[in-house]
């Protein structure tokens, strides 16, 4: 994880690296630091453990003048959020300034080889030895492209670097493997970020790096090489995005106004891709696999976190409204099994970033046993999304809070338009049951609304319990993994312990935590297993438990059990969970924010996870 910024041209170089830093923080936050080449020729440093915040209330703007410079916003693996381990590091010599978003797993090897060479180090990162060995390559080569090129050569495991040698002042060099990074070029400027959102205010012109390249900047000029030395030619592309998307809108917290913008992020995802008469779905994206989607005799589904429980939404989708078996695999458990994947297996990554290390390695190794890769993915030209066979995007638009929220609702609405297109392509569903699909996909934005309308209502719920220490979150069927989500969603951002639960299951251990302390939250819309859900909510008010019930508008049955009730209209089953999921949202981020927590940066989290 962690988020890289360099910059060259004609501006003062640092508040465009603070600025880039504030918009990377979404990718780690435990530390931050730059270095400047000042207008005297000088290279200054500061750095600090905590936020970006931290570190520009502790700065005199004034010291720090001039128009070449790199910074780091740090997602700690390899050594403790310290002063000294925040980026940038340096060589033993001060010669090669490094910032480093990755982690460099033959790092023990490297430093041996280098302390029998007399190196000395001080961090106890990956990073710093990193710096060395870039050093160390340039004594010999006295070439400072080379010498990052022998290194980055030697080198197992990921990077996206932007790195600076006091021997070649203007220029800076940058490269990725397994890590994002483009290049944004202005007019007589460059900016390195890993993501766009650090570039948006100066320029919309972007070169997104591939694994295994490198770009050489100076102040008037852009090369790009792989790391082998073949030089690349790239067009510049132009970012569809525009700043007010990455601001926050008079909302409090990001996710505060990523929850309010679903009604929108909802539309966007299925807008074109479906005709409301007819019940066609048509996603462009996947059509040239559309003959392996179809033959495929099973598929599947493989994420991380919250787009792990989308997918288990999906899973339910699939197999019910297109009778294809579907396996979910946490992608991390996926790969270091020697998984059993055929030929016509269809594996699907779903990742909001479209960076996630261990979705992307999954998919990698999917596509090596020759399976039809496919990504359902947020970020337009992540590395997933250039990677998979075919895909398609979610258009949900930027999500900065670190929980997920409109992501997750696009990622579903995404899952259900590629069921209800392979269900009318294998007649697993009559033409009647598609058109009655898409008229109530129509609906869906309209019931979002009402649901914001009703934001006081959640809040007061979380008003009441926001000093729970414990929750359980329960649902059957395919509001089983919406109560995983919600229990997510209260763990990340308020750091109160929750657990979701298939409902039956309760008996079958949970249900001895229950007391008079602890708030149940069922998922109980009017489905095929209300009547059940009912005798589980009775099981367990008779052991005292709260219930809060997650209930149909129409629903006044639910009185009679339930202590409070989250309404939400009523919807057809594919389309529910995108609903459902909405007052949990509400619920979390209401109790976080009741709490003073970090709303949008956690504590110990990162939005996007780079590292294995
Ligand atoms: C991190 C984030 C989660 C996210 C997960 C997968 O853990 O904090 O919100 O669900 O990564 O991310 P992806 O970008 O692949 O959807």
């Amino acid at each position: 994880m962690c988020g890289i910024v360099g910059y060259i041209g004609k501006r003062n170089a640092l508040p465009v690296i603070i600025d880039g830093l504030k918009r990377l923080e979404y990718r780690g936050y435990d530390s931050a630091g730059f270095t400047i080449l000042s207008d005297k020729g000088e290279y200054i440093t500061f750095k600090k453990a905590g936020r970006v915040t931290d570190l520009e209330e502790s700065i005199d703007f004034e010291k720090y003048i001039g128009n070449v410079g790199i910074g780091h916003t740090r997602w700690a693996t390899h050594g403790e959020p310290t002063d000294a381990n925040a980026h940038p590091h340096f060589c033993m010599e001060e010669k090669i300034i490094l910032v480093h978003n990755g982690i460099i797993e033959n790092y023990k090897a490297i430093k041996s080889k280098l302390e029998s060479e007399g190196y000395k180090f001080k961090t106890d990162t990956d990073t710093e030895i990193l710096a060395n060995l870039i050093n160390y390559n340039y004594k010999k080569t006295n070439d400072f492209v080379k010498a990052v090129q022998l290194s980055l050569g030697g080198v197992d495991g990921t990077y996206g670097i932007a790195c600076l040698c006091t021997d070649e002042k203007d220029k800076i060099i940058a490269a990725r493997k397994g890590s994002p990074l483009l290049l944004g070029v202005g007019d007589e400027e460059f900016i390195i970020a890993s993501d766009a959102a650090a570039v948006l205010s100066y320029t919309r012109n972007v070169i997104y790096l591939n694994d295994g390249e490198m770009a050489i900047v100076t102040k008037n000029s852009h090369t790009l090489k792989t790391i082998e030395d073949v030089e690349i030619i790239r067009d510049i592309q132009v970012l569809d995005m525009v700043l007010e998307q990455i601001e926050k809108g008079g909302y409090k917290h990001f996710m505060l106004k990523e929850i309010c913008e679903q009604p929108e992020s909802i539309q966007n995802t299925f807008r074109g891709r479906i005709n409301f008469e007819t019940g066609v779905a048509k996603l462009g994206g996947l059509e040239k696999v559309l003959p392996q989607m179809l033959n495929a005799k099973r598929y599947i589904i493989t994420a991380c976190g919250t787009a792990w429980h989308a997918g288990l939404i999906g899973e339910y989708m699939i197999e019910q409204y297109c009778r294809i078996p579907v396996e979910v695999e946490y992608a991390s458990e996926f790969r270091y099994r020697r998984p059993i994947i055929y030929k016509d297996d269809v594996v699907i990554g779903i990742s909001q970033s479209g960076e996630t290390a261990d979705t992307l390695e999954a998919l990698r190794e999917a596509k090596k046993y020759g399976a039809t890769t496919i990504g359902i993915v947020n970020v337009i030209g992540s590395t997933i999304a250039r990677e998979v066979d075919a895909g398609t995007y979610i258009h949900a638009g930027p999500e900065i809070g670190v929980a997920s929220t409109k992501a997750f609702t696009s990622q579903l609405m995404s899952l259900a338009l590629i069921t209800m297109m392979i269900a009318r392509e294998k007649n697993t569903l009559f033409s009647k049951t598609l058109r009655e699909m898409a008229q109530e996909l129509k609906q869906i934005p309209e019931k979002i609304k009402r649901m914001i309308d009703r934001k006081e209502d959640y809040k007061s719920v979380a008003e009441k319990f926001r000093k729970s220490k414990n929750f359980y979150y329960l649902g059957r069927g395919v509001n089983f993994p919406v109560a995983l989500e919600g229990a997510l969603k209260l763990k990340e951002i308020s750091y109160i312990h929750a657990e979701g639960y298939p409902a039956a299951e309760m008996k079958h251990g949970p249900i001895a935590l229950i007391d008079k302390k602890m708030p149940v939250v069922f998922i109980a819309p009017k489905d095929r297993t209300y009547d059940k859900i009912i005798s589980n909510i009775a099981e367990v008010k008779s052991r005292k438990g709260i219930i809060i019930a997650l209930a149909n508008e129409d629903d006044d049955n639910i009185k009679n059990y339930a202590d409070y009730i989250l309404r939400v209209p009523k919807t057809l089953g594919i389309f529910a969970p995108i609903l459902n999921i909405i007052p949990l949202q509400f619920l979390s981020y209401y109790i976080a924010a009741m709490n003073n927590r970090d709303v949008d940066r956690p504590r110990n989290l990162a939005k996007s996870v780079t590292v294995e």
